[in-house]
């Protein structure tokens, strides 16, 4: 298994490109399904999610090519409408090839997923919308198996929270539905906007994007659609606190400030500035870092996949912050990880507390899932001395070449192959 060594305290500068985000291709590898015909996605990352669920569409029969960054998907002959363990256990964005498969083929199996290092992640609100539009689902032999033989029917589904797989599960169903289905409580992150983007662009007929009320009129058919994939906020983001972390002038390019808010609402409590051009932004960090708090939320408050690098952040605070995670009270194994580099980090009942502390020391350290590799990594650039972090395969699940992006902007990181 690979690791990454990190040298501490080299300073970053210049400017680090933004990829394609990683859980709005997702999505949109799944609604590809929807049509017959080769669908385009540009602006896609080099990611192991990514080669999983492209995996996945192959096993289902659909032809799937990546070159430079560009996705071609032809969905034109489906043979299969299983989603197997062996991919659902590796990747559970598999699930979202319910909607579609059932839509256009009105049938599907899927692997049941099980819990995660973030911990339990039911998928309860699918199969409930689902049932609504007149899926008959089982849960047998640990696969959900689901079929409508007349067709998704429209509905009214009000979700009782927030939830971005549901909303993007059941959009991608109820397009080729027969009738209106609205969906109430939708999800309103930026991938969410952008499924609907591509859907549209695919026939769909869907109002309501940006707002909790989605409303969409089933249609017979849909044709194959290109789209450029929106920057990935969490990247992004991750980039923003290595500079402010670091106090580095950094500059974060093709990025969409406007996705950002929440985080740059935070760091600028905590002492940065920032200079916004467009799709770039400037970071100007703070020489003291003042302690902050943070409550994660769906969008448009403060992301869970933040939580873990903004901790490390706060590791390093003057003071005394406080992190509340409402999407998964669990997803804090990183702060025994930071902890054995320093930081003094106490959690209880989905709530850490951070007690600055002057500095980090190197050590090594285990990544636990693909944001708290992110959040090691942050630690390991200003830790002093070396910081070893093993299984980096999570970080390659949702970052395309990290240590490349870090080094050439003046960090020493080097993966270790093993
Ligand atoms: C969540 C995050 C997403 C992040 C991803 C991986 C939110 C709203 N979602 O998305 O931004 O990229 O984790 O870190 O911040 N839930 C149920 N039943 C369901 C579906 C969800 O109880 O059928 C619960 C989940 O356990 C969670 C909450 O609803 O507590 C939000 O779930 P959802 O947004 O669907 O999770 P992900 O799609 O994994």
């Amino acid at each position: 298994m690979d690791s990454f060594i990190i040298e501490g305290g080299h300073p970053l500068k210049g400017e680090i490109k933004v990829s394609g985000a990683k859980n709005a291709v997702l999505p949109l590898m799944a609604a590809a399904l929807l049509a017959p015909g080769k669908s385009v996605l540009s602006n896609v990352p080099k990611l192991i999610d990514l080669k999983i669920m492209a995996h996945l569409l192959r096993v289902i029969g659909a032809r799937v090519d990546y070159e430079n960054e560009q996705m071609a998907i032809d969905a034109t002959t489906c043979t299969c409408y299983e989603a197997p363990y062996e991919l659902v256990s590796q990747m559970r964005a598999s699930i979202y090839v319910l909607g579609p498969l059932l839509g256009r083929y009105r049938k599907a199996i899927v692997s049941f997923p099980g819990g995660c290092a973030i911990g339990s992640r039911p998928v309860d609100l699918h199969l409930m919308g689902f049932e609504k539009m007149g899926a008959k689902i089982e849960i047998e032999h640990g696969d959900i198996i689901a079929e409508c033989k007349d067709g998704l029917k429209g509905a009214e589904i009000e979700f009782p929270f927030v939830s971005v797989g549901a909303t993007a599960n059941i959009l991608m169903g109820a397009v080729l539905a027969e009738g209106i289905t609205t969906i109430k409580n939708a999800a309103l992150e930026p991938e969410i906007s952008h499924l609907v983007d591509f859907l549209c662009l695919m026939g769909a007929k869907i109002e309501g994007k940006d707002t909790s009320t989605l409303t969409i009129e089933g249609v017979k058919e849909l044709k194959p659609a290109n789209i450029r994939v929106i920057a990935d906020r969490i990247e992004a983001g991750t980039f923003i606190i290595a500079a402010a972390i670091t106090k580095s002038p950094l500059k974060v390019v093709n990025c969409n400030p406007e996705h950002l808010k929440a985080l740059m609402i935070k760091l600028e409590q905590a002492g940065c500035h920032f200079r916004v051009e467009d799709n770039d932004i400037f970071v100007l960090s703070a020489e003291e870092i003042k302690p902050v708090d943070i409550v994660t939320e769906p969008f448009p408050s403060f992301p869970t996949d933040l939580q873990a690098q903004f901790m490390t952040y706060m590791a390093l605070a003057n003071g005394c912050s406080h992190i509340t995670e409402t999407i998964y009270p669990d997803r804090f194994l990183h702060a025994a990880e930071l902890n054995r580099l320093n930081a003094n980090i106490s959690v209880k009942n989905g709530t850490a507390t951070i007690n600055g502390v002057q500095s980090l020391s190197g050590a090594e350290v285990m990544a636990t899932d693909l944001r708290a590799s992110a959040a090691l990594v942050l630690a390991g650039l200003v830790a002093k001395g070396q910081t070893k972090i093993s299984r980096i395969y999570h970080i390659d699940r949702g970052y395309d070449k990290i240590e490349e992006k870090l080094s050439n902007v003046g960090a020493n990181i080097k993966r270790v192959l093993g």
